[in-house]
């Protein structure tokens, strides 16, 4: 393991354009479960796919809003990890040469002090109208456990993430896709790579240029990646870009 991480210092210092695309993992040490691994908690008896979707908040907006609400105060009680910390640092040390892709919506990366992260999945800290507004929309105060809404015409607050079936937000996966067809090396932190378009980043990116895995686990994108390092994100993004391996 030590050669394997030796050689991808070596790929990150000579890299003139980085990405790193991180997923769920990444904050798994901070204590934000996973989507795919979590066996415990309402992750156990709701699925993702069931609860994030526009079907499931017509269908019951006060349970998805809820699920959302629960998911904004575990967030607001943890903090970034070392991973988070390591990026955020790095990118301070080399302006400009690392773009920072991440699906997860938990703003840990912006909290670590990441610049220009992109979110491709939104972020959990904000919400919009279900319908394009009219001029009537004016948010009530919410109620326990009930979305916002509009007292005049009934539209509904909704979370700002991207739900299955949403189209991500054209500006935001336009910037990610051209960094990674663009880039010398991409990192693939913390993903399962099983949700497109993100994983198709990695693979646009294998076109040109590197891409290395860091998981415990294996993932669909092992097979783009020129190196595969197993281990958690809180070890190995430091372990990779503590400073003294700088070039
Ligand atoms: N460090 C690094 N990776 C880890 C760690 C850790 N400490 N713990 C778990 N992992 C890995 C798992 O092995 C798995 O490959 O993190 C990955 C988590 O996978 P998913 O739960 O599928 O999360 P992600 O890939 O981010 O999901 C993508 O799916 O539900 C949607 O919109 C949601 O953005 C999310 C998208």
């Amino acid at each position: 393991m030590d050669q394997a991480l030796a050689r991808v210092r070596g790929w990150i210092r000579a890299a003139d354009r980085l990405v790193v695309l991180t997923g769920a993992g990444v904050s798994a040490e901070s204590g934000v479960p996973t989507f795919r691994d979590a066996q415990t908690g309402l992750w156990a008896r709701l699925r993702p796919e069931e609860l994030a979707t526009e079907e499931a908040f017509r269908a019951d907006p006060p349970m998805v809003w809820d699920w959302y609400a629960m998911r904004r105060a575990m967030v607001a009680q943890v903090q970034p990890n070392a991973g988070h910390q390591a990026l955020a640092a790095w990118a301070q040390r080399h302006p400009g040469r690392l773009t920072l892709v991440t699906q997860n919506v938990d703003g840990l990366h912006q909290r670590a002090g990441s610049p220009g992260v992109l979110a491709l999945h939104g972020t959990l800290d904000q919400d919009r109208w279900l319908e394009p507004p009219r001029a009537c929309c004016h948010a009530q105060p919410p109620q326990a456990g009930r979305p916002p809404r509009c007292a005049t015409c009934g539209n509904l607050r909704r979370p700002a993430v991207v739900w299955f079936g949403e189209a991500l937000p054209p500006g935001v996966l336009a910037a990610a896709d051209e960094a990674a067809r663009r880039c010398d090396l991409m990192l693939v932190a913390g993903t399962s790579g099983v949700v497109w378009p993100a994983a198709g980043l990695a693979h646009a990116a294998a076109a040109r240029g590197r891409v290395v895995v860091l998981n415990p686990e294996p993932t669909e994108l092992d097979a783009v990646a020129q190196a595969v390092l197993r281990g958690t994100a809180a070890h190995l993004l430091p372990a990779l870009l503590a400073e003294g391996d700088d070039a």
